[in-house]
């Protein structure tokens, strides 16, 4: 992971570049942004590590923690909201056993995110597995849809 991390810090230097930038193509690279890279950086290019994790929490892009092999992102947006989707998402939850403040299941399989809008309204509820739109999104036939992607991993 260091090397990559040191790439990337090289590229910003030949770049002029900005936090945004580093964490970027530190999650591009990684999946996410960890500690070491934010000390990394804080320490190589001297920006105090407040103002790192200040870029990354602001932005709901950047994540701070490893994503599970399978990204569940559900609408919370009015339209959905309105035609069901608290249950959805309280469904999903339950199903994939997620502990309180957790989004990640703890095999690493499945992460769930919520959305404002994926811009699909008419069909609400709307839920993304991977890139899959599940349009007027029934919890049962989306838990159907994990279990099996759960087996086929095991
Ligand atoms: S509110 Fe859910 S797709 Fe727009």
């Amino acid at each position: 992971m260091n090397d990559i991390l040191l790439n990337i810090i090289e590229k910003y230097r030949k770049k002029n570049g900005n936090i945004i930038f580093l964490l970027q193509e530190t999650q591009e690279a990684l999946g996410y942004i960890p500690k070491q890279a934010i000390d990394l950086f804080s320490e190589e290019l001297n920006i105090a590590p407040s103002r790192i994790y200040g870029v990354a929490t602001f932005y709901s892009q950047f994540r701070l923690k490893p994503t599970g092999k399978n990204i569940i992102v559900a609408c919370c947006g009015t339209a959905c909201h309105v035609k069901g989707a608290e249950k959805i998402i309280n469904g999903l939850r339950k199903g994939l056993e997620l502990a309180e403040d957790e989004d990640t299941t703890p095999d690493g399989e499945f992460t769930l995110e919520e959305i404002a809008c994926l811009g699909t309204c008419s069909f609400a509820p709307v839920v993304l597995v991977n890139s899959a739109v599940y349009g007027k999104a029934n919890i049962n036939a989306l838990l159907k849809k994990i279990g099996s992607k759960r087996k086929k991993s095991a």
